[in-house]
Formats: C-alpha cells, sequence, structure tokens
C-alpha cells in the first residue's frame, strides 16, 4: 500500500510477477493466431507505451509497431470525446492491424480507433487490451486479446495514470483518494 501527501493511496492489484505472466500467455496466444502473417500493431499512446513494449519483445522480431496518441479522460472521468492528438504515419491498405491499448473503459476510444482504422481499408483488425473494465461499458466493443478483466475502479501502474502521475508503477493498483 502506497500512501502519498496527496492522500492517494494504491492498494495493490496485480503484482509485476502476474502481470509478466498473463503477457506472455497473451503473447503466445497472439503469436500463434497471427502465425506466418505480416502484423501492424497499433499502440495507444499515453497509456500503453509500458505494456506494448513488454509484449512487442515477447512476439519476436516480426511483428511491426506504430503510435497513436488520443486523449478522453481528465482526473477520473472519461468524458465521451476522443481526441485525436496525434496520428500514425503510413498508409495502413491491406494491413493486418492489432490495436494494443491499456485499458477498455467505456469503449469509446477503442470505438474511435476502430472506426478510424477502417476508412484504410485494411485486411483484418484485432484489439489487445491489458485491462478490461467491462461494467463501465457504454459502447459494445469486440475484444480479442485481453490480460485481466477489473471491476469498475480507477487504476494506476504499469503505464497506466492518474494526471500524469503514477505510470512508473511496476505493478497496477486501485487508486483511492482520501
Ligand atoms: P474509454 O475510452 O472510456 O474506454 O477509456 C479509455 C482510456 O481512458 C484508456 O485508454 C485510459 O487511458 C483511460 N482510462 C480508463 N480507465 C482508466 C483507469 O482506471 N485508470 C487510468 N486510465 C484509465
Ligand atoms: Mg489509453
Amino acid at each position: 500500500m502506497l500512501k502519498n501527501k496527496d492522500n492517494h493511496i494504491i492498494e495493490p492489484l496485480f503484482s509485476r510477477d502476474l502481470i509478466e505472466k498473463r503477457v506472455s500467455e497473451v503473447a503466445k496466444q497472439i503469436a500463434a493466431d497471427f502465425k506466418g502473417k505480416k502484423v501492424l500493431i497499433i499502440a495507444v499512446l499515453n497509456g500503453s507505451f509500458i505494456f506494448c513494449a513488454d509484449l512487442i519483445r515477447k512476439l519476436g522480431g516480426s511483428f511491426e509497431v506504430d503510435f497513436i496518441s488520443l486523449s478522453s479522460y481528465s482526473n477520473m472521468t472519461s468524458d465521451g470525446k476522443v481526441k485525436l492528438l496525434s496520428n500514425f504515419n503510413q498508409d495502413l491498405k491491406d494491413k493486418n492491424i492489432l490495436i494494443v491499448e491499456d485499458i477498455a473503459d467505456t469503449g469509446n476510444t477503442l470505438k474511435f480507433l476502430c472506426n478510424l482504422i477502417e476508412e484504410s481499408n485494411v485486411k483484418s483488425i484485432s484489439r489487445c487490451v491489458l485491462l478490461d473494465k467491462r461494467a463501465a461499458r457504454k459502447t459494445e466493443v469486440k475484444i480479442e486479446y485481453s490480460c485481466f478483466n477489473i471491476e469498475d475502479n480507477f487504476v494506476v501502474g504499469y503505464g497506466l495514470d492518474f494526471n500524469g502521475l503514477y505510470r512508473g508503477l511496476p505493478y497496477i493498483g486501485v487508486l483511492k483518494i482520501k
């Protein structure tokens, strides 16, 4: 349990070891499903940078990666409007795309990104999330790969932040402000 001067309490949820184990399992599944196919991973910044870095190193050298920067959150709530902060710089036509996202919450971000990618006549789109917060979903979105299901709590660590803080924690914890 971590408590700091802002009265932020972080209750550990998934340890570094458990995250490592699940990321390896999901990577194996992805590698098997896409065997022999060329895949471009599109990682959603900022939250997925640590997850994606770990995942891609377990997938080996044949997966390409590019980044998109989207934002929909301020403080602890998603305002529903997804903003495109910076876009990928390549033609996606005829590619197998794997979106890598930190967390599916309302589902708005994934939906927005899928719609954007579909405009490019891609060969396929699949979605991989570190965390799936099903109870918070407002838009239905298909998720093929997920490391953990979580309840409707605000979590930080392993890339996920609260107003920019806590991305560097090696574990994932529930943030409570007391
Ligand atoms: P959605 O569009 O509501 O699904 O939200 C997706 C984005 O909101 C994620 O990519 C995260 O960046 C952020 N987010 C949602 N829930 C949490 C959370 O519990 N902790 C930190 N960020 C979150
Ligand atoms: Mg995100």
